[in-house]
């Protein structure tokens, strides 16, 4: 799981994970280590036909306490004589990954013949289906009209994906990516305190290119982006990236805008800018650009034996650019990354800048800028409200720089 998707923090939050007969069913043992991972406890139940593929005491040994197995034992530790009422009782949410065309029916006609899915009728918090089947089982008028069913009654869902499935055919019906169903369950139990906010994120480094091959660029891996970009989808905003060259990978809600260069980035703000809420320039963007030596390769031939020089023109600054349209009506961050006058240099952009809110680290410390999952941030806004935070993982930032923008 890449570092923006690690959101700790959920302490005391409880999921309750339905597994149920499918080939998939190991991928859950993934989501409960993920869940773990987010401070959240989970408890579990597995149909019959689940435990023919994967075992309780797999879910066990990863820590999900209780995992039921069947109706009436209550399963190996559940010290409760209602079972079948406990989820409902304690879970923040349900999930049911991988959800079987046997229990999605079960589930979207109130059935409650099993553990599961009487659990799942006594749940009134929010529950969440990922289905995996067979392609010809998804696509039968049956399954589909069950799957619009489930979100008449206000199941959140998550589409299976295309692919080869086990049995050898393809198309649709493999298990949506952990990624999803675990930013689903985030999603479902965070503060919806942007719900309605559009929200602007430009991350990433920019590549500015000088010939066929090479190019002016810099190491940001556009993680700190990532997270804000993450926490203002799982608070329930509608974001909208514009990211540099990244590995990066995003839940399907958020949309991305790929660019290369800095005029491309400054161009596709530009045109959505007006329509947004919020700004948050994460981005490292090359201040200049090379004077391109042209569409073919440089040969060392090319600069003879007297070396070579590059020149730069100047590249636009997006972020100011935003901060001079900006109306009343709307909110810019910006970032700062610094070798040194941490203070001096939050202060100036966050003028200069037209600002709202302003993050400045200093890269030159340990654990805090370039392709590391941790910042030490120095935070100032336009009220003069300053504040140094300690050295935090990049989602923790991301979720208390919302936190301060909300403040007001
Ligand atoms: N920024 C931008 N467009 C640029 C340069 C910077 O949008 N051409 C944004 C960054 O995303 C960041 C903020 O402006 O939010 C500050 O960027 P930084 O590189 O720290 O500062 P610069 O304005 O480039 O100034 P300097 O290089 O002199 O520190």
């Amino acid at each position: 799981m890449q570092p923006h998707f690690r959101f700790a923090g959920f302490m005391g939050k409880r999921v309750h994970l339905g597994v149920t007969g499918s080939i998939a069913a190991y991928k859950a043992l993934d989501l409960v280590r993920a869940y773990q991972e987010a401070d959240l406890m989970v408890s579990a139940t597995l149909t019959e036909s689940c435990t023919k593929f994967v075992q309780g005491l797999s879910f066990e040994a990863l820590g999900a306490s209780p995992v039921y197995t069947s109706m009436f034992d209550g399963g190996p530790k559940a010290d409760t004589a209602f079972g079948h009422l406990e989820p409902g009782q304690i879970a923040d949410v349900m999930v049911v990954a991988p959800a079987s065309a046997n229990t999605m029916a079960k589930l979207a006609f109130g059935m409650a013949d099993d553990m599961l899915s009487c659990q799942a009728l006594a749940f009134s918090g929010p529950k969440i289906v990922a289905p995996a089947m067979n392609p010809r089982m998804w696509e039968n008028p049956a399954t589909q009209r069950n799957w619009q069913m489930l979100g008449d009654l206000g199941f959140i869902r998550i589409e299976p994906e295309c692919g080869n499935v086990a049995c050898g055919d393809t198309g649709k019906g493999r298990l949506a990516p952990s990624e999803e169903i675990f930013t689903a369950t985030l999603k479902a139990i965070s503060p919806q305190d942007l719900r309605g906010k559009k929200v602007l994120i430009t991350l990433g480094p920019t590549r500015e290119s000088w010939d066929a091959v090479r190019f002016w660029s810099n190491p940001s891996s556009g993680t700190m982006g990532a997270c804000m970009a993450m926490a203002a989808y799982l608070r329930g905003a509608d974001v909208t990236v514009v990211a540099g060259p990244t590995a990066l990978q995003f839940p399907t809600g958020i949309r991305v805008i790929s660019v290369n260069t800095a005029v491309e980035m400054f161009d596709a703000c530009q045109e959505i800018w007006p329509a947004m809420d919020i700004g948050c320039a994460t981005a490292a963007v090359a201040d200049y650009r090379p004077v391109p030596f042209g569409a073919e390769k440089f040969k060392k031939a090319d600069s003879g034996s007297k070396g070579m020089t590059v020149e730069f023109k100047s590249n636009p600054d997006i972020l100011k650019t935003l901060g001079r349209q900006k109306r009343i009506d709307q909110k810019l961050i910006g970032f700062a990354a610094e070798t040194g006058k941490l203070k001096e240099e939050a202060e100036r952009k966050l003028t200069t800048k037209d600002l709202d809110l302003i993050a400045a680290n200093d890269i030159s410390q340990e654990g805090s800028g370039f392709g590391v999952g941790t910042n030490q941030m120095y935070v100032l806004d336009k009220q003069g409200r300053a504040e140094t935070w300690p050295q935090l993982p990049k989602t923790e930032v991301a979720w208390r720089l919302w936190d301060h923008l909300l403040l007001d």
